[in-house]
């Protein structure tokens, strides 16, 4: 972890009301983010939705699903005053230790082809591009492909 981290980041399990924060992140990082909803169905469906505080304070979050053997990790963002530090990494490696305490051998994920930050963030943990999915994502004007990253849990 980034020497910049002088506390060692909680997690913690996202509630409903977290959702104000969550939505404010959301909205800060992503140019086509998650809805409120979006979050809401995330923690009735009963995903992993995780919080990550620094001296109590919500720097990032995420969520997983995971089924049959394997986790799809659906969202991983921190909130942009906090980049660069060792947080995505260190949320990331907090995921798939969990992903594997819970019996899953593998860990996937779709990312925007253009998020640079995203692709170097996950091939720096080992994962891989294994495929990509047409016109997944909403980009005006007309759609992005996605970039499906893969990680063998051993
Ligand atoms: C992607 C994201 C989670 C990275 O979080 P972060 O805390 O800034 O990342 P870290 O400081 O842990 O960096 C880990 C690695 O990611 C890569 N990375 C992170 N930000 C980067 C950037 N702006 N440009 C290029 N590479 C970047 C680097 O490889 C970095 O390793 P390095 O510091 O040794 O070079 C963050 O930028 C974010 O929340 N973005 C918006 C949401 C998003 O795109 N999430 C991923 C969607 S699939």
């Amino acid at each position: 972890m980034s020497a910049l981290l002088d506390n060692l980041p909680l997690y913690r399990r996202m509630t409903a009301d977290d959702l104000d924060i969550v939505v404010a992140i959301e909205n800060e990082v992503y140019p086509h983010p998650w809805t409120r909803g979006n979050f809401s169905d995330s923690l009735n469906a009963g995903y992993h939705c995780w919080i990550m505080e620094l001296a109590g304070e919500t720097v990032g979050y995420s969520v997983v699903m995971i089924a049959a053997g394997e986790a799809h990790l659906l969202n991983l963002s921190i909130a942009a005053a906090w980049q660069r530090r060792g947080l995505g990494r260190e949320m990331l490696d907090f995921l798939v230790k969990f992903a594997r305490d819970f019996l899953a051998h593998k860990i996937y994920l779709e990312v925007r082809p253009s998020n640079i930050a995203g692709r170097r963030l996950y091939a720096g943990a080992g994962f891989s591009e294994i495929a990509q999915r047409r016109g997944y994502y909403p980009a005006p004007p007309g759609r992005e492909d996605a970039v499906i990253m893969e990680l063998e849990l051993k």
